[in-house]
């Protein structure tokens, strides 16, 4: 058998409409690629994909332990968006598939709104449109303040919250946050030691954090009334992190005097559902559907991200950016062949495919493993000769889950 024919063969699937540009970038790099406006359902995916290796996908295609079951042989998937809980990705795990996706590729995109959303609030911008549009003029500039020289407290200072920073203090806002990690400021803000400290000296509050045990119900009537009197509150975050109840509260007596809120406990699950919030129709509150990331360059962004990952698996075996392998990226050794194998973890993996390598009388030029408690991945460079025969033989221990040649 050739050493080719255990190569990844390059046959790509992508669906739901994903940007153009990830089907350009395979394309250039040689890989045959077919883009589909819609996603499949169960039955027409397996079938489907029977004839493909990689799988791009968005939110709507499900990659079930079925579909993933009866295509075992897929070697990699990318999920053209931010999350992969439509993906069984521990079962692709298993099966030696890696799964790629695109967390920060909007990070820009929201920090934009974020801004935005800031001066619209300060300047009560969503009424006075309304109010505009319905034929009525309310020109005043009593409660509109500049930003200039306002406080804007973030909490959660990661990808989101630091572009926050620094495009608000270009607005000659004066920046502060609070993160559970100690975090590097950047520009002149300022690190707070507590949320309270945050809340009580912030003229804007804007959350950044993930939506976790800790973070679900950050902001309750207790955190909200903590906040400066006649301050505003953003969340672009997650919904569960708010109590829209609280916070309806609070903007009705007052105490916040305006809010923009972009994500919501419960949300429609397509533009065909209706919408209701309990901080419908208050004043100063700019509501939106979820769209902080929706942009066209994030879009773009995710196309080149995620192929390029996908390509970079398939080129040199690196899971940078996977979200279900342990993570292996080292750059192609020249005149070497690479094996690529993931195996179960136990014991003694690594000296029985060491053996095979040496019984074969081929020296070993580098070995990269990472492990989790399922599975290791081991990247192997060895050098040149007839790694057809070693490939097989590891392919038959035991432990072994998918081994496979990039040079
Ligand atoms: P990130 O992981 O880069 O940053 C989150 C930060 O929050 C980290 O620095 C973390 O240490 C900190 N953090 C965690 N728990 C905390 C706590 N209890 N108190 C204070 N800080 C805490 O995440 P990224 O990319 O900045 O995203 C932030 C949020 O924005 C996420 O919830 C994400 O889902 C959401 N998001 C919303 C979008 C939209 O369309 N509205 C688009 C993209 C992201």
């Amino acid at each position: 058998m050739s050493a080719s024919s255990h190569q990844a063969r390059k046959k790509v699937l992508l669906l739901e409409g994903i940007h153009p540009v990830a089907k350009e970038n395979f394309a250039q790099s040689g890989y045959e690629v077919e883009l589909l406006s819609t996603s499949l359902g169960e039955d027409e995916l397996i079938s489907k994909l029977k004839d493909f290796d990689i799988v791009g996908i968005r939110s709507k295609t499900k990659l079930t332990s079925k579909v993933l079951l009866e295509n075992p042989h897929l070697v990699g998937i990318g999920c053209f968006c931010i999350g992969t809980d439509q993906v069984d990705t521990h079962q692709a795990k298993l099966l030696g598939i890696p799964v790629f996706n695109s967390p920060y590729s909007n990070t820009r995109s929201v920090a934009e709104l974020v801004l935005a959303e800031i001066v619209a609030l300060s300047r009560h911008l969503g009424d006075v449109n309304r109010k505009a549009h319905e034929g009525t003029w309310l020109k005043s500039a009593k409660g509109n303040f500049e930003v200039r020289g306002k406080v804007l407290g973030i909490v959660g200072y990661g990808h989101i919250g630091s572009q926050v920073s620094v495009l608000a203090e270009a607005f000659g806002l004066r920046v502060q946050y609070f993160d559970v990690v100690k975090k590097l400021p950047l520009g002149n803000a300022r690190a707070c030691d507590s949320l309270q400290e945050l809340l009580s000296t912030s003229d804007f509050v804007t959350l950044h954090v993930p939506d976790t045990p800790e973070t679900r119900n950050m902001m309750t009537a207790k955190e909200l009334g903590q906040m400066k009197k006649a301050s505003y509150l953003l969340n672009l975050s997650r919904g569960k992190v708010v109590d829209i109840e609280a916070l309806a509260e609070k903007l009705e007596a007052g105490h916040i005097h305006g809010a923009a809120v972009d994500v919501y406990p419960k949300e429609p699950k397509s533009n065909k559902e209706s919408f209701e919030s309990r901080l419908q129709n208050i004043e100063n509150v700019i509501l939106t559907p979820h769209i902080g990331g929706s942009t066209e360059e994030a879009q773009e962004n995710i196309g080149n991200e995620v192929s390029a990952s996908v390509m970079s698996l398939i080129r040199e075996g690196s899971t940078y950016g996977s979200v279900n392998f342990p993570i292996v990226a080292q750059a192609y050794r020249e005149n070497s062949h690479r094996l690529i194998n993931v195996h179960k973890n136990v014991p003694g993996v690594l000296g029985d495919i060491n053996s095979i390598v040496s019984k074969h009388g081929v020296n070993i030029l580098g070995q990269y493993l990472a492990t989790d408690p399922d599975i290791g991945y081991l990247v192997m460079d060895m050098a040149e000769g007839q790694p057809a025969k070693i490939i097989d033989e590891v392919n038959e221990l035991d432990a072994c889950l998918r081994t496979r040649i990039s040079h």
